[in-house]
């Protein structure tokens, strides 16, 4: 039964996406302030319902995501890039989602193998593959673009060399405008380069330096935020003149509807085989009105917004609303303390 996953919603155009339950939504802020750290931890898996159930979670969105993503490569290719190198990294991947997604969801997806030759079912999408593992010419696409196409979230290869790490694979369909086919070949302080205050504060020096030792078996995850003006999943630099300007219609009467709070759930796994890394960037959406059915995160994000560095504000892209969203949000803000802690 898929009568669960939201077949028709769009992120586009018309923007039918919502969420049937806010409070599986993964809310950042542990505090009422905000600024960079290096905030990585083990990546367990969490309470039943919650966003952190299952190392790779496949929510009610997957179905209308993937069809939203085959749209996006569709009109640019160049959104998948694996450099030649990067090939048995990507297969690499590919075991590692497969496997959890059969161990974890048995429902809807299923791993047989036997030796190198496996087989594949994903039911939500239909599919069935039989090929054999690390033979590219058994898929119909090279392995990281083939099993990119049936999994939420963004995700990014690193190569190790030279004591850092180098993007040299990568897909972007649901990102907050950065571009793999800018950052392909970059290394890690490279593709880092836009971020205000966190370079001077040794944040990706640490942070660098903790991924040099991720094991294979111990991923670790992290948050990243910003804002989205409309349920859009596809921020890309490349097509910024389409959604750029939605960024100029908010008034205090759509402000619920229309912005929305953009969470990245990031987790990173070392890969057995290449030793790469491989980085999942997952979004999620909620709107501003949703949010603020849960009182705590009400009072929270006025006042993480309010009192953001103007920096941050600008780097995320929303300093021309800050005003007006610290407007709306004031309102559900009755003054309470919080305690620390989600
Ligand atoms: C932003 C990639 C790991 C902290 C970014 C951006 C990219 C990126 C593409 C956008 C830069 C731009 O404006 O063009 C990656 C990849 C990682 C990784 C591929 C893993 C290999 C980390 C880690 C940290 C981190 C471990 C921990 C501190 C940040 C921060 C930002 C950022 C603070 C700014 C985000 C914002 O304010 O919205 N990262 N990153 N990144 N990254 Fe990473």
């Amino acid at each position: 039964d898929f009568g669960g996953f939201f077949r028709d919603e769009t992120f586009r155009d018309t923007f039918t996406y919502r969420n049937s339950d806010p409070r599986r939504f993964p809310f950042p802020f542990d505090r009422d302030d905000y600024m960079y750290a290096v905030n990585l931890e083990p990546h367990m898996p969490g309470r039943k319902g919650t966003a952190f159930e299952h190392m790779l979670d496949v929510d009610e969105h997957y179905i209308a995501e993937m069809i939203d993503r085959a749209k996006v490569l569709a009109e640019d290719p160049l959104r998948c890039q694996s450099l030649p190198h990067m090939t048995l990294a990507g297969w690499d991947t590919l075991e590692l989602i497969m496997e959890a997604k059969a161990r974890d969801y048995p429902q809807w997806f299923s791993l047989t193998r036997d030796g190198n030759r496996w087989h594949w079912v994903n039911r939500p999408l239909g599919i069935e593959q039989s090929f054999t593992f690390l033979d590219e010419s058994t898929l119909p696409y090279p392995p990281f673009e083939y099993i990119m196409r049936q999994t939420q979230g963004d995700w990014t290869l690193q190569d190790e060399r030279d004591g850092t790490l180098w993007m040299d694979a990568g897909i972007a369909t649901s990102q907050a405008d950065w571009s793999v086919d800018f950052d392909v070949g970059m290394n890690f302080h490279e593709w880092h380069a836009p971020v205000p205050l966190a370079h001077e504060k040794g944040v990706f020096d640490r942070a660098l330096k903790f991924l040099l030792k991720l094991q294979h078996g111990a991923p670790v995850r992290r948050f990243n935020w910003t804002m989205t003006v409309n349920p859009l999943l596809d921020t890309a630099p490349e097509t910024y003149h389409k959604w750029g300007p939605m960024r100029t219609t908010l008034t205090q009467e759509n402000m619920g509807q229309k912005m929305h709070l953009r969470v990245e759930l990031q987790s990173l796994y070392r890969l057995p085989r290449s030793n790469a890394i491989a980085f999942d960037i997952r979004c999620y959406l909620c709107s501003f009105e949703q949010i603020v059915t849960v009182p705590k995160w009400a009072r929270r994000l006025h006042r993480v917004i309010r009192d953001l560095p103007e920096e941050l504000a600008t780097y995320k892209g929303f300093i021309r609303n800050r005003d007006a969203m610290v407007e709306w949000l004031s309102k559900c803000d009755d003054g309470a303390p919080t305690s620390p802690g989600w």
